[in-house]
């Protein structure tokens, strides 16, 4: 079975092909555009993807070898995101579904995130837990099997990706501002100065980082740099602090659910502090990641997933819509 993805919940045009669990191929295009604004600006993300769709499935379809006849059904993220970049997405979905006469498959790009782990170890069993961490969610889930997630904590506030992007405008770093952190954290001191790790209650599977961020803020307010305390100094700490949280809770996670698998998904699954952090917390429990580039927003997950759903016989009807707020579970 070959099936197209097509990926614009936010600033990533993409388009991957999946035939029987493989990925052909995967096309990613990130919009620089926002960058100068320190944020995604939704309406001219939409026009980007307009843009875009075309070109990169055709692109896709080239890389793969393959032409859009070969093509038995196309998966689309219909939420969560930005409405107006998710309908870019599904229009152009639906439109070709329909000149092609195939189904359109809706798939939730969180839990697209999760089945990216697969792409990483095919052999990845359930039960396990996952610790979702993209720019929007936080969250711990107990993943039974296809279709059974049981959720044990979520962020009461910012998303830790969140954390790392508004941490990276206080620095006055690029966005989005994971990688950028992680670029200027590499040489720095990690224990050089002690901020805040919340909610840590003894039980608690909950995260915050709002206040981790406010006193970032604070801090910066005073910080002149010294030879004892430089500014890379900071980034490491700030990073050690968001990753110390994500650990922490995972541990706790396993620790109530008794699985011995752990898989990390979304965009900070990219970052090596973490990566590093919980391969070295965790001795005897298989930790899994996806590759890197399908951490971050792709279509290979999308497509992926897509197939899955298919042979399921979870295909939508055409009249399907987006859901900005849709959730997992
Ligand atoms: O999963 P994703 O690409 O998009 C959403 O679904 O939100 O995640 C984007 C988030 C951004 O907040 C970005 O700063 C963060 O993932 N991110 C990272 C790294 N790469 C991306 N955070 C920390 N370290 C990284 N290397
Ligand atoms: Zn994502």
């Amino acid at each position: 079975m070959t099936i197209l993805g097509i990926e614009s919940s936010c600033d990533e045009t993409a388009a991957a092909i999946c035939r029987d669990g493989q990925i052909l191929s995967s096309i990613v295009s990130s919009q620089l555009i926002h960058s100068r604004f320190g944020g995604v600006v939704p309406e001219l993300a939409s026009r980007e993807h307009e843009k875009q769709l075309n070109l990169i499935v055709h692109e896709a379809l080239i890389e793969a070898n393959i032409t859009k006849n070969d093509i038995d059904g196309i998966a689309v993220t219909y939420g969560p995101g930005l409405a107006g970049t998710l309908l870019t997405g599904v229009s152009f979905a639906k439109g070709l579904g329909f000149g092609l006469n195939i189904p359109v498959i809706p798939v939730n790009h969180l839990e697209a995130h999760i089945f990216a782990n697969f792409l990483a170890d095919p052999s990845l069993a359930y039960p396990f837990v996952c610790l979702l961490v993209s720019g929007g969610h936080t969250q711990l889930w107990h993943i039974k099997k296809m279709n059974d997630y049981e959720l044990l904590g979520e962020t009461r506030d910012d998303a830790a990706g969140e954390a790392f992007d508004k941490g990276a405008r206080i620095f006055g770093l690029g966005y989005p501002g994971g990688p950028e952190i992680e670029k200027h954290a590499r040489d720095g001191n990690p224990k050089a100065y002690n901020f805040p790790r919340s909610l840590m209650a003894k039980d608690s599977l909950e995260f915050s980082f709002s206040g981790l961020k406010t006193s970032l803020l604070y801090f910066m307010d005073d910080f002149k740099e010294s030879n004892s305390l430089t500014k890379k100094d900071i980034i490491a700490s700030y990073q050690q602090a968001i990753v110390d949280a994500l650990v922490e809770k995972m541990k706790r996670a396993i620790n109530k659910t008794q699985v011995n698998t752990c898989i990390i998904a979304g965009g900070v699954a990219a970052n090596k502090c973490l990566r590093d952090s919980m391969e070295t917390s965790f001795k005897n429990i298989q930790i899994l990641f996806p590759e890197l580039s399908y951490c971050t927003d792709n279509a290979a997950m999308i497509s992926y997933l897509g197939e899955l759903k298919f042979q399921n016989g979870e295909t939508g009807s055409l009249n399907f819509g987006v859901n900005p707020n849709l959730k997992l579970g």
